[in-house]
């Protein structure tokens, strides 16, 4: 086990656990974009960002990636780390100035506004590569992936065609945390990454509510009765 304090408060955790993993468990309050519980975090939003003291020396750190150790000192709120946090939230405003849940973030942080150039080309993605990881390891059918370099670097189908194995299951959109992609229903057909579904209707309720694709292939999955899978979740 490793000691250290955070805020203060001595702590204990497991030596390969990250600093956010911890400071979450003991009820520390540390904003973040692009960390999930399930797929962990590529370090892409910043906004985690706490000081760690050790001895003379102390570092802004990024606690989703940093390891604890023993003996050091983690502060989430110290005058430097909002210094820094703010600066993060400026930038994350130029990349995504649309983006809703950047802007209340930033509010709440005291951040109207941004001294970087706005880019309108980004629309809300900051390439955290949730949904391209929800895809591939809680989905299983990887229909997502970045291309580019620089700049250029985005999230999209292969090619940017309609996928082959995408299934529509939205499962991209429901953890994305900037709400970026877009995917609608209506009159009976999801549209989502270029490519259209047929949405199932409930034999019950006769409401639509899932892609005859998504439904088919969980049925492929776990073998049950697609006739079972057709009643809606609220039928059931
Ligand atoms: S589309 Fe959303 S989930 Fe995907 S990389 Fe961009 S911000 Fe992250
Ligand atoms: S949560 Fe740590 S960098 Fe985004």
């Amino acid at each position: 086990m490793v000691e250290f304090t955070i805020n203060g408060k001595k702590v204990e955790a497991e030596k390969d656990e990250a600093i956010l993993d911890v400071a979450m468990r003991e009820g520390f309050d540390i904003p973040t974009l692009c960390y999930h519980d399930t797929l962990g975090s590529d370090g892409r939003c910043r906004l985690c960002v706490v000081e760690v003291r050790k001895g003379n020396r102390k570092r802004i750190v990024t606690s989703c990636l940093y390891p604890v150790e023993n003996g050091i000192e983690v502060l989430t709120e110290s005058p430097d780390v909002l210094l820094v946090r703010k600066t993060v939230l400026e930038l994350l405003l130029a990349r995504c100035p649309d983006s809703e849940v950047i802007r209340y973030i930033a509010k709440e942080h005291g951040v109207s506004n941004t001294r970087y150039a706005k880019d309108n080309d980004k629309g809300k993605c900051i390439l955290c590569n949730l949904c391209v990881k929800t895809c591939e390891f809680n989905v299983g059918v990887t229909a997502l992936g970045m291309s580019g370099k620089g700049p250029a670097k985005k999230v999209t189908t292969p090619y940017g065609e309609p996928s082959r194995v995408c299934i529509g299951c939205g499962a991209c959109v429901a953890i994305c945390p900037t709400g970026h992609i877009y995917m609608e229903d209506r009159d009976g057909v999801r549209m989502i990454w270029n490519k259209r579904f047929e949405l199932a209707r409930c034999p019950k309720c006769n409401r639509y509510h899932a892609p005859v694709e998504q439904l088919e292939f969980i049925a492929g999955k776990s073998g049950t009765p697609i006739e079972e899978l057709l009643i809606c979740p609220d039928c059931k």
